[in-house]
């Protein structure tokens, strides 16, 4: 889905346009001598992301996705049928889905079957009769077996990851497709709706709105809905044994809680504020931009990382008042604001780590200042390895590192400073409003902030996002 960039209250035109940045030669289909008549060719097998190549596709633009599937925790076998609704953005002969799931026993495109191909993480689909632009087309992958871990540059695990009661499931930056096919990347952001069917007992918890939970012959089906655009690596459908309680905060926003029972006192505190996070960071940002709240709190050790699922963040052990602070943060600044590149992780992990040091200083705790000269911060020396990377640019292998959390909401309380506290919060409303169920770049932030501070920032945004180095003056 790709949404129209707002400025201001100002709306746009709706334009599809190709997720890829490479052009596949035309195949020799093409009809070069007759003018509009269709050309086609390949779908790009990239969405053109250097950290990821191999991630996303080109030639359409997903809508929405269906999953419905089975899953058992005591064989960890999974049978999916996934439904990929898109619109072809060039005259296709073939286009790539991200799979690294179990076997596929059959696609269809539009109802026919096909012949389809699986090299590394592409699933390689040649439909006929050829899709032309413009046109919704509907794919459905079937697949069944054992889904499992994807291993990260950094080291860390993600993807389908096997819990003593369930799965604990996450994404990003590229785990989404251990277990539903998909344009598994931030630019090309669809609605979803997962139907898990669970043994009774097992809570499936999803991104979203439970639409209902029924119990029949010894399983469960749940239904979860997500209403607003998401990016493919905040989708979750995580399994597991859990304690559940709806609410709903004060200005009406529905907040469903799955917890571990064994997570329950570790997370007591964290859990008991999420109604007052909300409301804070909508005060700080503008209006919480999805239709409901929550969190999983799960048992996950080998993963040992939070992750902010789109409208449910999940945490694979207690749930401390910080990090539910910055994952809440996150649908502001990651989920509904998605990153247009990998390399600009830090308008993610620095926006979050700010709003979560807002939020402690809200909360009685250290001011915002303090934090920012700590030593885990400003007040490292300079002859600090942490010094040594670009922000802008962290590579695959430091984007998880303390380096755009810290860094990136150094720069963010130095830009405060700057800008001054008017023009600051209008800037991260103007972010936050401008590209909502969005994606946003680097350059696109350097802009909002000279526009709404009227000053010319290059020598400020240099030091801090584009040079190496502690910055001594800005
Ligand atoms: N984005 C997550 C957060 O800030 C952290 C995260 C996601 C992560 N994927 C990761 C950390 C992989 C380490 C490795 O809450
Ligand atoms: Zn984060």
């Amino acid at each position: 889905m790709t949404l129209p960039r707002l400025r201001g209250a100002a709306l746009a035109t709706v334009v599809f346009v190709a997720v890829g940045s490479t052009v596949a030669p035309a195949s020799a289909d093409a009809a070069p001598g007759k003018p509009g008549a269709p050309r086609y060719s390949a779908g790009a097998a990239s969405a053109g992301d250097p950290y990821f190549p191999d991630q996303g596709n080109g030639g359409y633009d997903v809508q929405h996705y269906d999953l419905d599937f089975s899953y058992d925790p005591a064989t960890r076998f999974m049978a999916a049928t996934a439904t990929v609704t898109a619109i072809a953005t060039q005259d296709l002969d073939r286009f790539n889905l991200d799979f690294r799931g179990p076997a596929v026993s059959a696609v269809t495109v539009n109802g026919h079957a096909h012949d389809f191909t699986r090299d590394g993480q592409e699933l390689i689909v040649t439909p006929r009769p050829k899709l032309k632009t413009g046109h919704t087309f509907t794919v459905v992958v079937k697949y069944a077996g054992v889904p499992g871990p994807i291993t990260d540059p950094d080291g860390s695990i993600e993807g389908w990851v096997p819990t003593d009661d369930g799965a604990f499931v996450v994404g990003e930056p590229q785990g989404t497709p251990a277990w539903l096919p998909t344009n598994d990347h931030p630019t090309d952001k669809a609605t979803f709706r997962f139907t898990a069917k669970v043994p009774a007992g097992l809570t499936a918890v999803g991104n979203g709105q439970l639409l209902s939970q029924e119990t029949r012959d010894g399983w469960t089906t749940f239904i979860w809905d997500s209403t607003e655009p998401m990016a493919s690596y905040l989708a979750t459908i995580t399994i597991g044994n859990f304690l559940v309680t709806e609410s709903t905060t004060p200005t009406g926003i529905p907040v469903y809680v799955a917890i571990d029972p064994r997570q329950v006192s570790g997370s007591a505190a964290a859990v008991a504020q999420i109604p007052k996070m909300i409301d804070f960071f909508a005060t700080m940002f503008g209006p919480y931009p999805f239709a409901s709240t929550g969190a999983i709190i799960d048992r996950a050790p080998d993963v040992g990382y939070a992750l902010e699922t789109q409208t449910k963040p999940v945490f694979s052990g207690p749930a401390s008042v910080g990090t539910m602070a910055h994952e809440l943060a996150h649908q502001w600044y990651g989920d509904s604001v998605s990153p247009r590149r990998w390399s600009d992780i830090w308008l993610n992990e620095g926006f979050a780590t700010y709003a979560q040091w807002m939020y402690t200083e809200y909360n009685g705790g250290a001011s915002v200042s303090q934090t920012f000269n700590s030593s885990s911060n400003y007040g490292r020396a300079a002859s600090s390895p942490f010094w040594q990377i670009v922000l802008a640019d962290p590579g695959p292998e430091e984007m998880f590192s303390n380096i755009p959390y810290n860094r990136g909401a150094m720069t963010l309380h130095a830009l405060r400073g700057k800008v001054g506290e008017d023009a600051f919060f209008r800037i991260l409303r103007g972010w936050a409003a401008g590209h909502r169920y969005g994606h946003a770049a680097t350059a696109d932030f350097v802009a909002l902030s000279e526009r709404e501070s009227g000053q010319d920032l290059s020598d400020f945004f240099d030091v801090w996002l584009f040079q190496k180095g502690r910055p001594t003056t800005w």
